[in-house]
């Protein structure tokens, strides 16, 4: 059965999508069965992929909201080998429309995810920076959680934030939730402020910090925009070794 991962961080801009996408794509690469699920409204995961939906075509949106299921909105992916369900922003409608469901609006994603989970070996979720419901509705169907911290000032009172929400859809929706690890991004070993944070956060989180962490790299940044993963684009850089070796990491500790 497929493990459910969602990668998240209320904060903006940490890293979330790069590493949904080249986490993905890594284990893609290694032979893993993989979906992208791209889950929020900016749809840059989508985009980062060069799987653009333009406004008429179906989206995680119509998983969501309307009786579409899984086979009607995937796309299977060549380079990187992966299936990816993408987002536009419609699904910002859909976090407005949710608010009045009466039951069952935090479990939207999980009941579509569920019945296609036997497919995969992996399912990456990118989530979107806030902690309203399209935040709950990821956690809610994920296994566990991938947190990106940004190797900067106040990398750590998000996270705060995140793990009291991680708590809460525990207790509420989903008692399985794990942590599935913490990784450090955009680490820059030139600067002094990185190498502290990296300190700080794994005197914190111990053992449940990835040993990869992911170097600031021009290259990363730059991939998106052809729509390659760091694979494709430049599979000798930095962030790739870097992302190849998280995906190493994540195969290894689900084998145990
Ligand atoms: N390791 C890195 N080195 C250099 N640039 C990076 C790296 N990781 C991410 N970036 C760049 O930083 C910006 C933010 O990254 P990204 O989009 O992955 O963050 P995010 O957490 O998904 O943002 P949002 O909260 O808006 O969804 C992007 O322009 C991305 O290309
Ligand atoms: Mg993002």
């Amino acid at each position: 059965m497929g493990k459910i991962i969602a990668v998240s961080n209320q904060k903006g801009g940490v890293g979330k999508t790069t590493t949904a996408i080249n986490l993905a794509s890594g284990l893609g690469y290694l032979g893993n069965k993989v979906l992208l699920v791209d889950f929020d409204p900016q749809g840059n995961a989508t985009q980062g992929v060069g799987a653009n939906v333009s406004g008429n075509k179906l989206s995680v949106y119509n998983l969501i909201m309307e009786d579409y299921e899984a086979d009607a909105v995937r796309k299977t992916l060549s380079s990187p080998p992966i299936d990816i369900i993408p987002a536009n922003i419609s699904l910002a409608g859909a976090d407005l429309q949710m608010v009045k469901f009466e039951v069952g609006k935090e479990e939207l994603l999980k009941k579509k995810l569920d019945k296609i989970r036997d497919e995969y070996d992996f399912i990456i979720i990118d989530c979107p920076p806030s902690l309203g419901l399209l935040n709950t509705n990821a956690l809610t169907a994920a296994d566990s959680v991938i947190i990106p911290v940004q190797c900067e000032y106040y990398a750590l009172e998000g996270v705060t934030q995140l793990l009291l929400t991680i708590r809460l859809v525990q207790q509420l929706f989903n008692e399985k939730l794990m942590i599935e690890g913490v990784v450090l991004t955009m680490f820059d070993a030139r600067t002094k402020l990185s190498v502290e944070v990296q300190q700080e956060v794994r005197k914190h989180f111990k053992d449940r910090v990835y040993r990869s962490y992911i170097p600031r790299n021009i290259k990363l940044s730059e991939a998106p925009s052809r729509g390659m993963s760091i694979f494709e684009y430049d599979v000798r850089c930095e962030g790739a070794k870097a992302y190849a070796g998280l995906a190493n990491e994540v195969v290894k500790s689900n084998r145990k």
